[in-house]
């Protein structure tokens, strides 16, 4: 997914916009460049293919001295990645460049329309109509120009766009995609996220749907697509630049990895009051909680598999059914929602177009729309009706770890007050389920101190070509989370299966060169889960399992075990899932993939 860094102050902007793209490198990209206004009011753009450390070579042997300027990492959607369909673009007449992220849908038309009226183009993409359609509609008013184009445009899109015409303003826009203004001290900046812009200020705002916003050094003003003034509030972000950086770790991944009991620690913090879950940011009157029917959760990803975790926690704690979909399937589908219903997204970066959709397809057909999210000021964030935070920090590895944690401790929490709130939960067996999810980040370090065992497993297990994982019960979504991790940074093929369904035909694929990672902690599951692992044994694939540390026979029937501590059932997933990140991570890194920006990944996936 595209990102991009935009500066107007009173520094030279080639630094901060380099520095910037560095920190928007983890969002996936395939070419970069970067546009100046210089002191001779001229705009002078530098872009190429590849990696940015190409752009950092291009740039080093210019002059580019200016004080506002555009920066951009582009992930091809239209047009093959090369120097000319890199961003930033330029209008016809070269005075005006725009940097995009998103997709202009009726591209072709407006194209079609200018070549008409004689304008040239250059590159192959839908980004490319913009600077010429606000150069066509330029009447001595960029901002003007901005906003009449976005009226004729279809699509998603952040944007920022700067002019020889008015060389002592930025201006931005988004609709679909996420931006972020940074108000620093007589000068000022965009990005496409907040961790690009966290060395210079923690003063934000955040543009909604269809806004523009004209920035000068000291001052910003926003108007909605019909040109009224809007006023913005100053988010304060607390998260510091520190947190955003690898702290000495090989891979933010692994970083983050390690971050999961501090995620825990700060949400039974937040939310947990004299020992009595509190979730005070959440209004369900007690009237509504006896008369849900139903809560529907869509989510995609890693955080659709915490939603199937949900799904069990809340149905074993509170009685209430759940239906968990895929956000992409469900914006699609007929949606059978009642005033008696409640509806969850779960996305950590708040920002995921289909979520998003699915979202506002179900918008006032709920009693309520709940989001659980990481990134404050997202638009689901700001969207839903009422927000649970994860508290993860940042997330930068694209592979979603640490706030996959924060998804399942929120989602336990509110299945908890949730099951209070039902009378379905004794206060004693609160106390018996927060007493041990107390002791979850303890039982992690103990998974951590295996590490060097799980390296070693994943040293004899690099070259095998497919995985099989298996669950069952609540660890079910565990096989499936465990089998994403291992295929979207080792690229080696994994899939996952409830452990019962392997006869139903997965377990034609297993033979020696097929090996099984099987979930099997010491549940009510777990002798049909020993039985699972006979039957993948006698057809000689090997088996990897996560067992509980009290689990005594587990060593003589499979090939590798990786223990973890024995908990109640219904928070196993807190633990299983840990040798499963490790696993992926270790198998990667021998690989020597780009375990934090895997090939063809973005980090939020804000287009269809
Ligand atoms: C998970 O490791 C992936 N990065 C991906 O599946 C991710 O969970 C999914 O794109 C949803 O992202 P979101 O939580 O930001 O909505």
């Amino acid at each position: 997914m595209c990102g991009i860094i935009g500066y107007i102050g009173h520094r030279e902007a080639l630094p901060i916009l380099m520095q910037g793209l560095k920190k928007l490198e983890y969002r996936g990209y395939d070419s970069a460049g970067v546009a100046i206004l210089n002191k001779e009011n001229n705009i002078e753009i530098q872009k190429c293919k590849g990696r940015i450390k190409y752009l950092e070579d291009m740039v080093r042997e210019k002059d580019l001295k200016g004080t506002i300027g555009l920066g951009h990492t582009r992930w091809a959607t239209h047009g093959k990645p090369n120097d000319i369909n890199a961003h930033p673009h330029f209008s016809g007449d070269h005075e005006t460049v725009v940097v995009h992220n998103g997709i202009i849908e009726n591209y072709l038309s407006i194209k079609e329309n200018l070549i008409l009226n004689g304008y040239q183009f250059i590159s192959d993409t839908d980004t490319e109509v913009l600077p010429h359609l606000i150069q066509s509609l330029y009447q001595g008013n960029i901002t003007e120009a901005v906003r009449n184009s976005l009226k004729i445009v279809t699509g998603s899109y952040a944007l920022g766009v700067i002019s020889k015409k008015e060389p002592d303003k930025i201006v931005a826009s988004r609709s679909g995609s996420p931006l972020v203004i940074g108000i620093g001290d007589q000068e000022m900046f965009i990005a496409s996220d907040i961790p690009a812009l966290l060395n210079y200020t923690r003063k934000m705002i955040f543009l909604e749907e269809n806004e523009i916003a004209t920035i000068e050094k000291n001052c910003i003003h926003v108007v909605n697509l019909e040109g009224e003034e809007i006023k913005k509030k100053v988010v304060y972000i607390d998260w510091d630049a520190q947190m955003a950086e690898k702290s000495g770790y090989k891979h933010f991944m692994l970083k983050e990895i390690i971050q999961q009991p501090l995620v825990i620690r700060d949400n039974l913090v937040k939310y947990i009051d004299s020992g009595r879950v509190n979730l005070s940011d959440i209004h369900l009157p007690q009237n509504i909680v006896n008369s849900l029917e139903k809560i529907h959760i869509v989510a995609c990803g890693t955080a659709y598999y915490a939603s199937l975790v949900g799904k069990y926690a809340i149905e074993s704690l509170s009685g209430i059914p759940v239906e968990v979909d895929y956000a992409s399937e469900f914006r699609y589908r007929t949606q059978l929602l009642s005033k008696n219903s409640l509806g969850i997204v779960i996305s950590q970066s708040g920002e995921t177009a289909d979520t998003i959709a699915a979202m506002r397809s179900c918008k006032n057909q709920v009693y309520s729309e709940l989001a659980i999210v990481n990134v404050k000021g997202s638009t689901i964030s700001r969207e839903a009706d009422q927000v649970m935070y994860i508290n993860a920090g940042p997330e930068i590895g694209v592979a979603s770890t640490k706030a996959f944690m924060g998804q399942l401790i929120s989602l336990y929490l509110f299945a908890i007050f949730l099951g209070k709130a039902k009378k379905q939960l004794s206060g004693q067996n609160e106390e018996k389920i927060l007493n041990e999810m107390m002791r979850i980040p303890h039982h992690m370090e103990t998974i951590f101190s295996q590490d060097d065992k799980i390296k070693s497993i994943a040293n004899q297990f690099s070259n095998y070509q497919h995985f099989l994982y298996l669950g069952r019960d609540i660890n079910f979504p565990i096989a499936l989370e465990g089998a994403l991790k291992l295929k979207e940074i080792s690229y080696i093929h994994a899939e996952a299966y409830p452990a019962g369904e392997m006869k139903h035909g997965p377990i034609a694929l297993l033979d020696v060169n097929f090996p099984v990672v099987a979930i099997v902690p010491r549940d009510h599951v777990y002798h049909k889960m020993i039985n699972n692992i006979k039957e993948v044994t006698t057809r000689d694939a090997p088996v990897i399992a996560v067992a509980s540390e009290s689990d005594e026979q587990i060593k003589e029937i499979v090939d590798k075990v990786i223990y973890i501590p024995d908990v109640q059932t219904i928070l196993s997933p807190l633990l299983s899932v840990v040798p499963l990140q490790l696993l992926a991570y270790h198998i990667a890194d021998i690989l020597g993939k780009d375990v934090d920006k895997p090939r063809n990944l973005a980090k939020s996936v804000t287009v269809e």
